[in-house]
């Protein structure tokens, strides 16, 4: 049995990675998948990774994101790719760099060495990057209680946006940028295109 495919949604909060992660996996039957806290250690670790009232070391986030994505691999991702299904995940590795790299400020060689030891080589396929300005973002975000990270300030959210498109360039062949700010049903068209190209295991 062939190895499944590996797709990966990045994005800043309010893109719409999250819905078009959605659609897509229903679409192909893959697994859907999220960062952090699809496991029951992740459930835990994500309540604190959220929230806003316990101070946190960029150094401490960026590990906890980091076990949080050991575990997912080893437990979820990995397992399902091995037995011949697709895997869509709702961010992977590259939300480690823009948010805590880029966001933070924590040194990108030291987070790729860590990343190496949490996911080994299990990497994406394609990672889709659905890119949206601030404006639109803040436009589409709830005005409703803020956690750790939609809590962060503008400045922190531009650097996050900009962190993916520098990875988007670094990265190259392995990402495709969307523009997100079009209606849902554009950039799912968009999306779509891109991906029936994929050797999807249930196509
Ligand atoms: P997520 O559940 O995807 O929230 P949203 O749908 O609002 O984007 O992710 C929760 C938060 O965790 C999000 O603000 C981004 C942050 N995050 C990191 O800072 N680093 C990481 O490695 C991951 C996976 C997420």
């Amino acid at each position: 049995m062939s190895r499944g495919i590996f797709l990966v949604f990045e994005g800043i909060d309010a893109s719409g990675k999250s819905t078009h992660a959605r659609r897509v996996a229903q679409l192909h039957d893959a697994l859907f998948t999220f960062e952090p806290g699809d496991t029951p250690l992740g459930v835990d670790l994500r309540r604190w990774l959220l929230d806003a009232s316990t101070p946190m070391k960029p150094e401490t986030e960026s590990l906890m994101m980091l076990a949080d994505r050991s575990h997912h691999v080893a437990t979820v991702i990995e397992p399902t790719l091995r037995s011949g299904r697709d895997v869509v995940s709702d961010r992977f590795f590259a939300s480690s760099l823009a948010y805590q790299g880029y966001g933070r400020g924590v040194d990108l060689a030291d987070l790729e060495a860590a990343t190496d030891l949490a996911i080994g080589t299990c990497l994406p396929d394609l990672t889709v990057l659905i890119d949206i300005d601030l404006d639109t973002a803040n436009e589409r975000r709830a005005r409703d209680e803020k956690d750790r990270f939609e809590s962060a300030d503008l400045d922190f959210h531009a650097r996050v946006r900009q962190g993916y498109l520098d990875l988007a360039r670094r990265y190259g062949d392995n990402w495709f940028v969307v523009d997100g700010s079009k209606s849902e049903e554009e950039v799912a068209a968009v999306i779509d295109e891109r991906l029936s190209s994929l050797a999807w295991s249930n196509a």
